[in-house]
């Protein structure tokens, strides 16, 4: 990035390359590159511009996933970026600080735009939501990890048909990390921080180690969790981040997996994804390891949004591709919640298949699951959460800073072929 009149600027080009997956070359499309995307990073208080121009044969868009910012500069299925053409959203970054993500969001188009490469993270900065004795440099001891599935025709080209019986799209057997098949990353410090970005089609993963060993969970998609939670699994349905920290002796090595996992779906789970188990990186430690601090107990303060503060309360059912028995329509708007109200969201998946829900603009706390006060490792900022099938959820947040009557935020299923068969609808901020 630059800083170009007291703004942060950055350039993305959406064009198309070659990529190999361990499979040979296969036609990708990465921003600024042949796969993937540079990792973004501003801090809280400044003024973005993301320059982004379109070298692919075909309209695009680019979307800040989890980024709290006007709709105009959102980036989902209404600011479409033309081949050939530019689209320059600006705003200024305030939230906490936390591991956010950008990826297109072409209305019936978006799962096939992500998986053939367009994806990357977006870092936000802020001391005053960010623990120092966590590790914290950049491609040494804090270290982002786009796990993504990916599968291959017989002439090793990347194949985005739909497995058999799936009903949730595209599931690969092949993982990629950061577009790297069977990865391993060299650590040279006794504790490892990982920004986990499940930024897969379909596929959820339940992270642990082979050793079964334990590690601090910090932070979810919003940002650190008020303490520290000691696990050693974590489950991260697509869309969904997780930060955690390992703990690693000199000269050992250590593979993180996906678990199998029960996936609340009923016996068509098995079609899903949920029975497989997959490496996903290895972790090699040096001979001497730099000393790190133990993670502390307590890491931020996670203002609670409270009940009574919210004036409205809305139903959502997820089932049979459609959200309260609609799809998506382009020109429909749902609902309207006012600039700065608190709202409470019931969310309730009723399918036989794995469903979950994402909200822009906004971070949102689950206030309750199945009626009791969430799991630690949904305690925390979320923009994503994953729904077993007939628990019920109840989510609140708030709508602060910006009302725009024109131009709606989305909100959707992130199984990129729920969302793009119309698992989404839209909200506009009034
Ligand atoms: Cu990550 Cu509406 O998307
Ligand atoms: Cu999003
Ligand atoms: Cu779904």
């Amino acid at each position: 990035s630059r800083m170009e009149s007291g703004r942060r600027v950055f350039d993305l080009k959406a064009q198309a390359g070659t990529h190999d997956f361990g499979h040979g070359q296969t036609p990708t499309w990465g921003f600024n590159g042949d796969v993937l995307g540079p990792t973004l990073r501003a801090a809280r208080g400044e003024q973005v511009q993301v320059n982004v121009t379109n070298a692919l044969d075909q309209t695009t868009t680019v979307h800040w996933h989890g980024m709290h910012l006007p709709a105009a500069a959102d980036g989902g299925p209404h600011q479409l970026v033309g081949p050939g053409k530019a689209w320059s959203p600006t705003w200024k970054v305030d939230q906490p600080a936390a591991t956010l993500w950008y990826h297109p969001h072409l209305h019936g188009e978006t799962a096939k735009h992500v998986y053939r490469g367009l994806a990357g993270l977006f870092l936000v900065d802020d001391p005053a939501t960010s623990v120092d004795a966590l590790p914290h440099e950049y491609g040494v001891d804090d270290v982002p990890l786009i796990v993504q599935d990916r599968k291959f025709d017989s002439g090793g080209k990347l194949d985005d048909s739909p497995g058999f019986m799936s009903g949730v799209g595209v599931l690969g057997d092949t993982v990629a990390v950061n577009g790297t098949v069977g990865p391993y990353l060299d650590v040279t410090t006794e504790r490892v921080r990982l920004r986990l970005l499940n930024g897969s089609n379909a596929r959820v993963y339940d992270f642990g180690f082979a050793d079964d060993r334990r590690f601090a969970l910090v932070g979810t998609d919003g940002g650190l969790l008020s303490s520290a939670y000691d696990t050693d699994r974590i489950m991260l349905s697509p869309g969904e981040r997780a930060e955690i920290v390992v703990t690693m002796k000199p000269g050992e090595r250590a593979v993180l997996r996906s678990y199998p996992q029960d996936l609340g779906t009923g016996p068509f789970g098995r079609f899903t994804g949920g029975a497989d188990t997959l490496d996903v990186l290895q972790l090699r430690a040096a001979g001497t390891l730099a000393p790190r601090p133990a993670v502390p107990s307590k890491l931020v303060e996670v203002p609670r949004l409270a009940r009574a503060d919210a004036v409205q309360q809305r139903p959502f059912r997820l089932s049979g591709h459609s959200i309260n028995s609609k799809q998506m329509e382009m020109t429909r708007i749902d609902f309207a919640p006012e600039r700065d109200s608190v709202e409470i969201w019931k969310v309730v998946n009723n399918d036989g298949e794995p469903h979950s829900l994402h909200v822009h603009d906004v971070q949102f706390q689950v206030l309750t699951r199945d009626g009791a006060p969430p799991p630690p490792q949904l305690s925390g900022w979320k923009d994503t959460i994953y729904l077993p099938g007939d628990v019920d959820f109840e989510l609140i947040m708030r709508f602060s800073d910006f009302a725009d009557p024109n131009t709606p935020y989305m909100f959707h299923c992130h199984v990129l072929f729920h969302e793009d068969a119309g698992m989404m609808g839209q909200f506009v901020v009034v």
